[in-house]
């Protein structure tokens, strides 16, 4: 297994959940590069903290998700893997793969649109909950028969298992944001893809349109705490991811963080879902990588 085994940390105390952060948090820059980290918990802390709350979580993720997002997410991850724009007999790596979500939808397209049953997703999660969900929900499919879809434990950062230039696409959502060093998960994308490879992130944003963009940061400080609470009955869970979303970086920082890595990121490097309550990024490892 390629990730560290974690104990169980008690969350931190949240900040007040009328302390917002400004729309585009500045990026922090030490003697190894710029970090792109802003949370309020200590950087160190991070990895653990998030396993923790996703160990608990995991059981009611999916359903949770569904009702704060007013089932939104289930179009953004379907809109997101028709934008992989899937090629038949390819091999995708799915890190932070969870519950399965974007590994279904992909297997799907590729089964429904391309007429294909020879490519394959290989989903790697830091959280044995979160990978226990996902693997009970594609266990009774012809995928897994097939041998289409394997699972591993291992981290996003540090991808140990898997070799150089050896897949043909990347994908990561909403998986990003749980990262202490989400730019070191950007250069081990770009090291396991294939010269001409895929990256694909689909991950929270910040939302510019002035009155919209309140109400956003609003519903994210306190309706997804108390959702979580009522439905989950795990409110610290709940604001611990909420933090975690809204210290992101700005999708103009992110962006220049993948294009750092040495991908080839076109335009202005990002695609805004609903005025940027999620942001699509899609790049390609240049052919003479
Ligand atoms: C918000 S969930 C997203 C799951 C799935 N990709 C989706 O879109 O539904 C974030 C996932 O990131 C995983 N994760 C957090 N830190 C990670 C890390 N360092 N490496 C790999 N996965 C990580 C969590 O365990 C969790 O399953």
């Amino acid at each position: 297994m390629s990730s560290r085994q974690l104990s169980t940390p008690s969350l931190p105390k949240q900040k007040p959940a009328s302390v917002s952060k400004p729309s585009q948090s500045p990026a922090l820059s030490t003697a190894a590069g710029t970090v792109l980290y802003t949370d309020t918990v200590p950087i160190d802390a991070k990895e653990k903290i998030m396993d923790s709350v996703y160990c608990k979580v995991a059981d009611k993720y999916d359903s949770v998700t569904d009702v704060m997002s007013f089932y939104m997410n289930k179009v953004w991850k379907q809109w997101f893997v028709e934008r992989m724009k899937p090629i038949p007999g390819e091999k995708l790596l799915d890190v932070a793969g969870g519950t399965c979500e974007i590994a279904k939808r992909y297997l799907t397209y590729q089964d429904e649109v391309n007429g294909d049953s020879t490519s394959t997703v290989h989903v790697v999660d830091f959280n044995k909950d979160m990978l226990r969900v996902g693997q009970h929900r594609l266990a009774d499919t012809q995928w897994i028969k097939d041998n289409r879809v394997t699972f591993a434990q291992g981290n996003a950062e540090d991808l140990v298992d898997i070799a150089d230039n050896s897949m043909d696409a990347y994908s990561i959502s909403a998986g990003m944001h749980n990262l202490p060093h989400p730019e070191k998960a950007v250069q081990e994308a770009y090291r396991v893809l294939k010269p001409g490879g895929r990256f694909a992130c689909l991950e929270y944003g910040n939302v510019d349109v002035p009155i919209f963009g309140h109400i956003i940061r609003w519903y994210w400080d306190n309706m997804l705490p108390a959702i979580g609470g009522w439905l989950a009955n795990d409110r610290p869970s709940y604001e611990r991811l909420a933090r975690s979303v809204r210290s992101f970086p700005h999708q103009k920082q992110f962006s220049q963080a993948i294009r750092r890595a040495g991908f080839h990121l076109p335009g202005k490097g990002y695609e805004l879902y609903q005025c940027g309550m999620m942001v699509v990024y899609i790049a390609t490892k240049p052919l003479n990588a």
